[in-house]
């Protein structure tokens, strides 16, 4: 190791080291807070004035960092925020949390990260170890962030340090969180690579060290595309049982009692979040510029996004039994976030559904306990609306519910005995009635029906 990463590592190790995290979202302030409960003085950087804000009055606006924790780092002098990006100079290390969302066309948008690389690269000094964190293209560290930096004369590897470390956070997930979700780690060199392993270390209680930095980035794409791949088979599997009249629900559990070389996943209304929707097109981009087509990709991406259009025939089909239609109806929505209880609506398939059935004339509304308002820019239908309240006696008085998303905190029971109709693409109303369709099974017969099996 060289003297000058000796150095940093010795500052890590004593926890005189300054932290910083640029980009405070899902990913940044759980990092910050854990960097600052692990001994470090840690300060967060974010463009947005309010997250500044919101942490130097002492509170968290992510619902897995208490703010309380928030609260007792910022008295104790551990945590503090800015916008102004001249704190680099201050800094010894820095982990980038920036969105990578995809452009339009599907091709990766790179701006948060350049930006955010270009602002730090106006204060990098001698010394400093940068980690990138946000979910990219294997080659991003190495092709964009190294050059960006490398551009002020300093070389990586020698003046500075680089690594690649991708987040693994499941937002809402009370067992997982970032102190003990293992740590995979990848680093320009072997200093690099010892240097972020050793600041992950002091907070987090497994680190995995990569020989590179684009075999940690092809690590977390591997993950999310193994789970967009599943997710389209299970997906495929419900529409194939559903013209089968078998229920894909039992098969996946009565599937899943096998205690080797299977894992269940299971069929809903269509993917959504930050990452499931988006990762895999990250990776399928950049193996098409090698000339490589990644058919897996591509095929899950076609069943799942045709997801919301699969419920909405649903919908119809369950109206028909009404003698109704789409067009008129009155639709409420339950779930709009994009998981169970969570308040993300990024990519929400629920948003899709509500804009499908918003053109086909449908009236919607909807309630969801973590979501108050969706605003027009969200959705197709342009029109803000607010959640509606969740009371027994109201539901009868739409023409047919449909579970989007199933909340635990929401009374399934209470639907089920007073909706009208009901579409379930979550198994969420476990008992069968003639008037619950779930996505991917058969329904009993109302007394008197006939339903034709194909
Ligand atoms: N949310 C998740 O569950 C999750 C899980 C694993 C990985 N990731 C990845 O982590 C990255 C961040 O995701 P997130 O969910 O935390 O996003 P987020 O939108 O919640 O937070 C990103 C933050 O970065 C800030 N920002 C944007 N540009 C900036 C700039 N130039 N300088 C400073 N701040 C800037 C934004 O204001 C925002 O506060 C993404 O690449 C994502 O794919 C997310």
């Amino acid at each position: 190791m060289t003297a000058l990463a000796a150095s940093l590592l010795e500052r890590i190790q004593s926890r005189r080291a300054r932290t910083g995290v640029v980009g405070l979202g899902y990913v940044g302030l759980p990092l910050a807070v854990e960097l600052a409960k692990a001994g470090f003085h840690a300060t967060g950087i974010d463009l947005d004035a309010r997250k500044i804000q919101a942490i130097e009055q002492g509170r968290s606006y992510i619902p897995d960092v208490p703010t309380s924790d928030v609260t007792a780092l910022r008295k104790a002098g551990k945590l503090d925020a800015t916008t102004d990006f001249s704190i680099v100079r201050e800094l010894d290390t820095i982990n980038i949390c920036v969105p990578t969302p995809l452009r339009k066309t599907r091709d990766p948008d790179m701006s948060y990260i350049v930006s955010a690389v270009e602002s730090i690269a106006k204060h990098l000094h001698r010394g400093m170890l940068i980690v990138l964190e946000s979910t990219t293209y294997p080659g991003t560290t190495d092709e964009v962030v190294q050059p960006l930096l490398e551009a002020t004369g300093l070389k990586a590897g020698e003046d500075f340090f680089i690594a690649f470390s991708p987040e693994r956070v499941d937002p809402g997930n009370p067992t997982f969180q970032t102190h003990n979700v293992p740590k995979v780690v990848g680093g320009l060199t072997s200093d690099c690579s010892q240097l972020a392993a050793a600041l992950y270390g002091t907070a987090i209680e497994t680190i995995v060290p990569v020989s590179s930095t684009r075999v940690a980035e092809m690590v977390k794409l591997l993950e999310n595309t193994f789970r967009a791949v599943n997710i389209g088979l299970v997906n495929e599997l419900a529409l194939m049982c559903d013209r089968m009249n078998i229920d894909v629900w039992e098969v996946v559990d009565a599937a899943k009692t096998k205690p080797f070389g299977f894992m269940a996943f299971y069929p809903g209304p269509g993917l959504g979040g930050h990452c499931i929707p988006i990762d895999p097109f990250y990776l399928s981009w950049k193996a098409k510029q090698s000339g490589f087509d990644p058919r897996f990709i591509e095929l899950a991406g076609h069943i799942n996004g045709a997801m919301p259009h699969y419920v909405v025939d649903k919908v119809s089909e369950a109206l028909n039994t009404k003698r109704k239609s789409v067009n008129g109806s009155s639709i409420l929505i339950v779930g709009v976030a994009y998981k169970r209880d969570i308040d993300d609506m990024r990519e929400s398939p629920a948003l899709d559904v509500m804009g499908l059935l918003h053109a086909k004339g449908a009236h919607v509304a909807y309630v969801d306990p973590y979501v108050p308002e969706v605003h027009g820019r969200e959705w197709s239908g342009r029109v803000d609306i607010r959640a509606v309240e969740f009371s027994r006696g109201t539901l009868g008085q739409y023409d047919c519910v449909v579970i989007i998303t199933d909340h635990k905190t929401v009374d399934y029971d209470a639907i089920a005995a007073e909706a009208d109709l009901i579409v379930d693409t979550r198994n969420a109303i476990k008992k069968p009635y003639p008037h619950v369709f779930r996505l991917g099974a058969p329904r009993p017969a109302a007394q008197g029906e006939n339903i034709a099996v194909t």
